[in-house]
């Protein structure tokens, strides 16, 4: 896999092509000369990002406008330690006038560094730069994306992967970075210019026609080429708007160790499959216990079964006899722990959409159906019966809770659509899913509710501030599922 994408540790590029994956392999692959070592040496940090329009070969022999950091698609790696402080010095370059800011999706930042319009930051205007600081408590995956027109600039391609290490990282071989997404081109190779569309905002989304891995066209001939024996670590993202991806390693038996960022007790695939809603990351380890020569398919199952790209074992002989057997675990970040018997229970419901019984919003006090929201504000959702446009710093916060305050919440999603839902400032515990507790308790900061669904959530409300919580499908964020929680 020939893939340009920038990393902060040049080992540590996702899919590496075959040239590194020779260095790699001559440097040999030994644990002890790979990434613990690695992670050691610092990085050059990443301390600007220039948000610009640029041209890129999405689909070979194309060149696709399209927006990002650094003319890189996807931005560039940025690469912590736990504990450090991240300077990002963000300017923006775009055409159009845009205005835009970064949010930094799943670190528990200080909320004058969350990155959002209105709430946190007045847009930064173009020709502007805004100095983000900010340290990062939490080892993990992560990414960073603007929340100005999010609909229209992450689909544009501004997104980028941000990788904090933990003090001890799990030993693997090495580590390969997947930013999973999609595009919309026509047949020219341009970005098809219907962002915002109200079918889109009130329906699943707007889907992109190409596949993405790193900012290029996914496929069977994205192959990454792997050894016999060797353990990876697979950090993935899915960084499209709408589409959720239910990923099939077929053949290959990886280990669920992170979802967003956050340690969970290794597991297999529930039947075999990752679901990867939008924003959503998963860390896998993969044993590569396949064959010289063999190839397995990696699959998406939720779009007829495209494969976004293969496994290939390359023609040589195991880097090991036997599999490792080093743990892998790996080592928690200290979270406030929730305590669900002193927590205070709240509802958050989620009704609208273009399918299923038109539902009742309240605008300016007043109630409305659905469909004449939609026609005098273009808003198509509810959150508590709730109809309102994004940022919508004016009202006031869907919760308050005192800095410190147990939480439980649950989310009771009325309508017949899936909705990735996003907390900012916080991650997490995922106590039930459809009133059934859940194995591991999982820590996240985006979690899936089902259509006629439940999520039941708890958390420590400690980080002081008005946070957003939305529905990472940013479609539906900008017709109405965007709203915030006030931690004071
Ligand atoms: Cu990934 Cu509010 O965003
Ligand atoms: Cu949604």
């Amino acid at each position: 896999m020939n893939d340009a994408h920038p990393a902060a540790t040049p080992r540590r590029e996702p899919g590496l092509s075959r040239r590194e994956l020779l260095q790699a392999s001559g440097a040999g692959l030994s644990l002890a000369a790979l990434p613990a070592a690695l992670a050691q040496a610092a990085p050059a940090a990443v301390r600007s990002l220039k948000a610009s329009a640029f041209a890129q070969a999405i689909r070979p022999g194309e060149s696709t406008e399209v927006w990002g950091f650094n003319s890189s698609l996807p931005g560039p790696v940025l690469r912590y330690r736990r504990g450090d402080v991240a300077q990002i010095a963000v300017a923006n370059a775009l055409p159009r006038n845009a205005g835009t800011t970064v949010h930094w999706h799943g670190i528990r930042v200080p909320n004058a560094m969350d990155g959002v319009p209105q709430v946190t930051q007045d847009p930064i205007a173009v020709g502007e730069t805004f100095n983000y600081e900010f340290r990062v408590p939490d080892a993990g995956t992560y990414w960073y994306h603007p929340h100005q027109m999010s609909y229209e600039q992450v689909a544009r391609g501004m997104y980028g992967m941000l990788i904090v290490d933990e003090d001890k990282p799990i030993a693997v071989d090495r580590e390969v970075l997947w930013a999973l997404g999609d595009v919309k081109l026509d047949a020219k190779g341009r970005q098809v210019d219907d962002f915002g569309r109200l079918q889109d905002l009130g329906g699943g989304g707007r889907l992109g026609n190409v596949f993405t891995l790193n900012g290029r066209q996914a496929g069977r001939d994205r192959r990454l080429a792997v050894r016999s024996g060797e353990r990876i670590r697979l950090r993935l993202v899915n960084t499209a708007t709408a589409r959720i991806f239910l990923l099939d390693f077929r053949g290959q038996r990886p280990l669920v160790v992170a979802h967003d960022g956050q340690a969970v007790e290794p597991h297999p695939l529930p039947q075999g499959l990752l679901l990867l809603g939008p924003g959503m990351r998963t860390d896998l380890v993969l044993d590569c216990d396949g064959a010289p020569g063999d190839t397995y398919p990696v699959i998406d199952r939720r779009d007829r079964g495209y494969q976004i790209a293969t496994i290939a074992y390359e023609r040589k002989p195991a880097v090991r006899s036997r599999a490792l057997r080093d743990p892998l675990r790996i080592e928690a970040n200290a979270l406030p722990e929730p305590d669900p018997v002193k927590a205070v229970e709240h509802f958050l419901v989620f009704e609208g959409g273009l399918l299923g019984r038109p539902a009742i919003g309240m605008v300016d006090g007043k109630p409305l159906k659905i469909p004449e929201i939609m026609r005098s504000r273009g808003l198509s959702w509810t959150m508590n019966y709730v109809a309102e446009h994004e940022h919508a710093m004016l009202h006031t916060p869907m919760f308050t809770f005192r800095q410190g305050e147990h939480v439980v919440l649950k989310m009771v999603n009325e309508t017949e659509f899936e909705h990735p839902m996003h907390l900012h400032g916080h991650s997490f515990r995922v106590l039930r899913v459809n009133d059934r507790p859940t194995r591991f308790r999982e820590w996240r900061d985006t979690v899936m509710v089902a259509p006629r669904g439940s999520v039941d959530i708890a958390f420590v409300a400690d980080n002081p501030g008005e946070w957003m919580f939305h529905c990472h499908i940013l479609e539906h964020a900008a017709g109405g599922m965007m709203g915030t929680v006030a931690v004071e």
